[in-house]
């Protein structure tokens, strides 16, 4: 740590007014680690919007009209399109500010070490945060692991299905960065949601010695490539193996207060097995968490399963970071450093046939 925490809340700014906002500002909404001091964002119908939520916040159309401003900054959130997050980030460590940036860190390699260089020679601190480690059906499934109710770990398997029916909308500006990305070969199930499978497995089982992939691409015209189907599979450095597998059903309805991702976490055991049932969408009405275990099925039903939930404790924990210093940051940025590098790992992989590429040494 190599900042002195704060004895008073700390002053934050929004830069990113966009669909994400709707859950990060959860965990700053009567908070008494933050005051929030400003809000940015170029397009000014999303700045009046977002008054309502903090009326004394002042309103910025740049990050340099708020550096200019005098308005005393401590932290902020960064809700960037991802393009924008390397040159965002950095430009907001050298205002001297505090980051918690938005998944992915960035991507690619060069550009995170600008951004780590960059963080190392300021002393403030710059997190990306992983909300889904602060999803509750989540951490139990990791506790229940690791107490051993289901034996020694034998393997696990992610699901993931793209939907685009149901849910909240989703703004078309959203979109037009994604088809950015789309085209840089960062796809929005791969690498955007993606990123939080890659993630969770890190933070599950630890470090990756091998990622062998298969990224297929489903094309809807007019640029619109997602990168379904795919299959990714991993094994840990504990030997652990894990198999994730991205599947396009455009047509299938869930019900969603948010996005409509149908997606399941499952691990197996040597004497049972304990599953994640969904996360974003609500899917079909059932316990988040199952666990079964020597004949018998034991079912988790008052679980915080609101996955906006994972986005107010990630900004408390945050906030509360800032305050006492206490960490993990969960995560810091050499940690999403090595989230990107899985990410890439995969790409490696499925470009070469699909053959065991150790993320430590892609390029
Ligand atoms: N953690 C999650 O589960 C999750 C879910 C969705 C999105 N995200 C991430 O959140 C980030 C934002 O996604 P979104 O869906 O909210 O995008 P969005 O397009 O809805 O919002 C981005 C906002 O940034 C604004 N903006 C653009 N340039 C700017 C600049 N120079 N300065 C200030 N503001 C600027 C845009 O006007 C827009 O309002 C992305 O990194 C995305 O990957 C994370």
């Amino acid at each position: 740590m190599t900042f002195a925490p704060y004895d008073r809340p700390v002053r934050a700014a929004f830069v990113g007014l966009g669909r994400i906002y709707d859950l990060n500002m959860r965990g700053y909404v009567g908070n008494p680690d933050v005051e929030v001091v400003a809000l940015v964002d170029p397009i000014e119908e999303r700045r009046e919007q977002r008054q309502a939520d903090w009326p004394e916040a002042a309103p910025f159309p740049s990050i340099a009209k708020l550096a200019a401003s005098g308005i005393e900054v401590d932290t902020v959130e960064c809700l960037l399109p991802i393009p924008l997050h390397a040159d965002g980030i950095i430009e907001l460590i050298d205002h001297g500010w505090h980051v918690n940036a938005q998944k992915p860190i960035c991507n690619d390699l060069a550009a995170a070490q600008r951004i780590l260089d960059a963080a190392k020679a300021s002393d403030r601190v710059l997190r990306v945060m992983e909300n889904y480690l602060f999803y509750d059906p989540l951490r139990k499934l990791k506790s229940v692991v690791a107490a051993g109710d289901i034996g020694e770990v034998a393997g696990y398997h992610v699901k993931m299905v793209g939907s685009g029916n149901g849910g909240w909308d989703v703004p078309w500006s959203s979109f037009e960065w994604q088809l950015k990305q789309m085209a840089l070969g960062r796809g929005i199930m791969v690498f955007d949601d993606g990123w939080h499978k890659l993630s969770t497995a890190l933070w599950l089982f630890g470090p990756v010695r091998e990622v062998r992939a298969w990224i297929g691409t489903t094309s809807f015209g007019s640029g619109i490539d997602i990168d379904a189907p795919a299959m990714i599979g991993w094994e840990h450095e504990n030997g652990v193996r894990g198999v994730w597998d991205i599947t396009l059903a455009p047509d299938l309805y869930m019900r969603s207060d948010y996005y409509t991702n149908d997606e399941r976490w499952e691990v197996t055991g040597t004497k049972g097995y304990a599953r994640v049932n969904r996360i974003m969408a609500r899917g079909i009405q059932q316990p988040s968490v199952e666990v079964y275990s020597d004949g018998e099925m034991r079912a988790y039903h008052a679980l915080d399963d609101d996955w906006a939930s994972s986005f107010r404790d990630s900004g408390r924990h945050w906030l509360r970071y800032l305050r006492t210093g206490e960490g993990p940051l969960m995560w810091s940025a050499e940690q999403a450093v090595d989230v990107l590098r899985f990410a890439l790992a995969a790409y490696a992989s499925s470009a070469a046939g699909g053959i065991g590429v150790h993320p430590g040494k892609v390029e």
